[in-house]
């Protein structure tokens, strides 16, 4: 019989590699290679091929019974990212950070799931179900029926789930989790995908909705979460800074839903509360504005959000001068003063540039040139934009600003909050026209006509 050949695998992305290496071709990632001894060679428990395999026409599908309708998990914020609640027969994957609150969240959901009389079980492979009690208790949920087990082995798990077919099964972390026909410890590699794939198995087989849970891991030790996201339907990260209470649910992939929804969660003394108005809360602390501090009128998902967007430009100290972003591409800024530049003669060398979208949010759209344009301009002329402003649009490197999509409802959400000017490229129309809009071609325009500089 061959000898197994061990292989090396990537913990970040999951690729294998012939040989060790310090740098992952897949994505990048220096010591992340972990030596990983694979499936055994030879006779395996392998089907002969049956009939199951066979062909079906797409139009004989089109005719069965529709697709059972979801389930709404009860946390509205929770079903918005999973685009409308539960898919039974599906698999998610709930990624974040450790202490985030993915083990909360799930809980809550559970609990929820539970109340409106649906089968479910929590399995943790972290805590003692002693410990998941006392969290629930924390909660306030203690006398849910939820059913709790605290077990790794998935073969375990699975005989029972079998047995049970419960609507909505937690595997709290996959990271935990171990099958026997794999050779490598819980947490590598070769057993988180073994887990997932045989979880997924489970899920399509038995109807069940299966959520993972999966840590980001730091150092390399531990496959993160990202080697199975291909494997599951939706894959969900919680994220968050950590002094801030506010969480974001987002959704990046999602085989039932739109892929960019965000849901807003506040982490209080009892669990996660729902934020209904998201713009309300991250604008609510805004001190009196300050040169530097812009308003973006941005979209995440379906919603509107306004977020303030903060920058500070100050004589460097150093021979190559500080960038530092919280909450924004570093790559977006660099190219932002590069155009300002390019385009319109303003400089930044010598300065150091630090940005900051408040609130503890990340923004991600490229809608948000414009507002990051206005803030350094704001900051290095020292020259507020009016409060009762609104910024957004895309800037092109020729300088010209480009439409964003969705205009009207970023408009109709500031015009909520009691803003009456909005900032945007060209070719906007105001909704309503409560708001007064300013349309700016480019950006040699914004320096010259907005901030009389250049
Ligand atoms: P947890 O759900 O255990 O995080 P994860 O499963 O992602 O590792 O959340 C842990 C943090 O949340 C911990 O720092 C305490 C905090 N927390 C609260 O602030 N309020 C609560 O009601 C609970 C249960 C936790
Ligand atoms: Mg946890």
């Amino acid at each position: 019989m061959a000898k197994p050949v061990t292989q090396f695998a990537c913990t970040e992305c999951g690729t294998i590699h012939k040989k060790w290496t310090g740098r992952c071709d897949g994505c990048g990632a220096w010591n992340t290679i972990q030596e990983e001894v694979p499936l055994s060679a030879g006779p395996s428990k392998q089907s002969l091929g049956t009939a199951k395999g066979r062909r079906v026409a797409l139009t004989d599908l089109a005719t069965q019974e529709a697709p059972p309708p979801r389930t709404l998990s009860g946390i509205a914020e929770f079903d918005r990212v999973l685009g409308g609640g539960l898919v039974p027969a599906s698999a998610t994957l709930v990624g974040g950070d450790p202490g985030i609150g993915k083990s909360t969240l799930l809980l809550q959901a559970a609990a929820s799931f539970a109340r409106a009389g649906r089968s479910t079980v929590y399995i943790s492979g972290e805590e003692a179900t002693a410990q998941v009690r006392m969290r629930a208790q924390r909660l306030g949920l203690a006398d849910s029926a939820v059913r709790l087990a605290a077990e790794t082995n998935l073969r375990d798990i699975l005989t029972t789930l079998e047995a049970e077919r419960p609507d909505l099964c937690i595997v709290d972390s996959v990271q935990t989790m171990w099958v026997d026909t794999v050779d490598s410890a819980p947490g590598s590699v070769a057993q988180v995908r073994a887990c997932a794939h045989e979880l997924t198995r489970f899920a399509k087989r038995f109807g069940t909705a299966v959520i993972l849970v999966g840590h980001v891991t730091k150092e390399g030790q531990i496959a993160g979460p990202r080697v199975v996201e291909h494997m599951v339907d939706t894959v969900l990260y919680f994220e968050g800074e950590r002094g801030h209470q506010f969480r974001i649910l987002r959704a990046v992939k999602n085989r039932f839903g739109p892929a960019d929804e965000i849901g807003v969660f506040e982490m209080t003394g009892a669990g996660l509360s729902e934020v209904a108005n998201p713009s309300a809360l991250f604008l609510g602390d805004r001190e009196r504005p300050a040169p530097g501090s812009v308003v973006f009128a941005g979209i995440e998902g379906t919603r509107p959000l306004l977020v303030e967007i903060q920058a500070l430009v100050a004589p460097s100290q150093l021979a190559q001068p500080r960038r530092a972003v919280v909450g924004w591409d570093g790559a977006r800024l660099s190219m932002i003063l590069a155009v300002l530049e390019a385009r319109s003669g303003i400089t930044f060398a010598g300065l150091d540039v630090y940005l900051n979208v408040a609130g503890g949010i990340r923004v991600q759209e490229p809608a948000a040139d414009l507002a990051v344009a206005c803030a350094l301009l704001s900051a290095r002329e020292d020259q507020g934009i009016p409060p009762d402003t609104v910024v957004f649009g895309e800037l092109s490197l020729s300088g010209a600003l480009r439409p964003v999509s969705q205009a009207e409802n970023r408009l109709k959400e500031a015009a909520k909050l009691g803003f009456t000017a909005a900032m945007a490229p060209e070719g906007c129309k105001t909704g309503d026209g409560v708001i007064s809009l300013r349309t700016l071609p480019d950006v040699a325009t914004l320096v010259g006509e907005v901030f009389g500089a250049g």
